[in-house]
């Protein structure tokens, strides 16, 4: 059966930006929040950035408009009921995950792929809250959305290879790279990319060196885009936090023990970018 309908399940950074690049290729989207006002902040966003890419030329005003009218904000869960696959990009919580999963099991058709953009819980045990355990699957977007090429695709132990090709496929209608991985914590993204930004935290810790310094080595001798400390920042030390969480007890080994400066921060509501503070102050 041909996807044209998405549901996308949350709309923050990342649910918002999944929302963009599915409605910019001509998906149907409903877009789902549990309160109207995270709905309005995520499409004030998907607005934003749409406008952006028009001034860039990168997509017509016309292009712009089409898109904008693909995407149905709700508030109730079972107007997902239409939809022919559902990205899951909720919070980063195992608990919040299941319930959402059993959930979706519930209200969706029994042929319907139930994808996760989770950074690192195991896609094996969200299937297994399923009835449909070979239709749930990772399809894990990198921030910002609408500009990284990958989607890191992660099978769950029960995984089918049909629903492995579907998101395959619909990765490459997004005009994405499809990059499969094997369910493990972490996946491989976060867990080579996370110990980075932790050895940086602690190298700050340990008053090695301040956050512009360790920055300037990685943009100026390694050319990464942006240092490992503005990058936890852009990604949210809450989130970051989280995943050093999962490596450290799903891989049992201390060298994923996050760094006690880390959960200072985040006890501090110090969250990076989205809360105005982090190794960095934003206005
Ligand atoms: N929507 C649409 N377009 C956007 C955008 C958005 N949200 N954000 C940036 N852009 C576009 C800009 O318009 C610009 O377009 P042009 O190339 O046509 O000029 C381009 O992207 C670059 O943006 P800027 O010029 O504003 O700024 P920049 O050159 O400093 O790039 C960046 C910004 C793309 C964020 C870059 O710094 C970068 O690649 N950083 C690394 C990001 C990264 O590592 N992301 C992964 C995080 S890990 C993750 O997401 C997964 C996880 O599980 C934690």
């Amino acid at each position: 059966m041909a996807i044209q309908r998405v549901g996308v399940i949350g709309a923050g950074t990342m649910g918002n930006g999944i929302a963009h690049v599915f409605a910019r290729s001509g998906f149907q989207v409903v877009l789902c929040d549990v309160e109207q006002r995270f709905l309005d902040r995520g499409l004030d966003t998907i607005g934003k950035n749409l406008d952006r890419e028009v001034a860039k030329s990168k997509i017509t005003a016309e292009q712009k408009a089409a898109a904008w009218t693909r995407i149905t904000p709700v508030l109730d869960r079972a107007q997902l009921s239409g939809c022919d696959l559902v990205v899951e990009a909720a919070t980063e919580k195992f608990a919040i995950k299941t319930e959402i999963f059993r959930d979706l099991d519930r209200i969706c058709r029994p042929d319907v792929i139930l994808a996760s953009n989770t950074s690192s819980i195991s896609i094996t045990k969200l299937a297994a809250v399923t009835q449909r355990p070979g239709l749930v699957i990772g399809m894990h977007f990198f921030n910002p959305v609408p500009v990284m090429k990958l989607v890191e695709i992660i099978r769950g132990l029960a995984t089918k290879q049909e629903t492995y090709d579907a998101v395959r496929d619909l990765a490459v209608k997004l005009e994405k790279t499809p990059v499969e991985v094997n369910d493990a914590p972490g996946f491989v993204s976060n867990r080579v990319l996370m110990p980075l930004l932790n050895e940086a935290m602690f190298t700050v810790m340990e008053g090695v060196a301040t956050p512009q310094a360790v920055d300037d080595v990685f943009k100026l001798g390694m050319a990464h885009p942006m240092g490992p400390l503005a990058l936890a920042d852009f990604i949210g030390l809450d989130v970051c936090l989280d995943i050093m969480r999962v490596l450290h007890d799903g891989l049992g080994d201390p060298k994923y023990r996050p760094c006690p400066l880390l959960i200072k921060m985040v006890d501090a509501g110090w969250l990076g970018k989205k809360s105005g503070r982090g190794f960095y102050t934003y206005s």
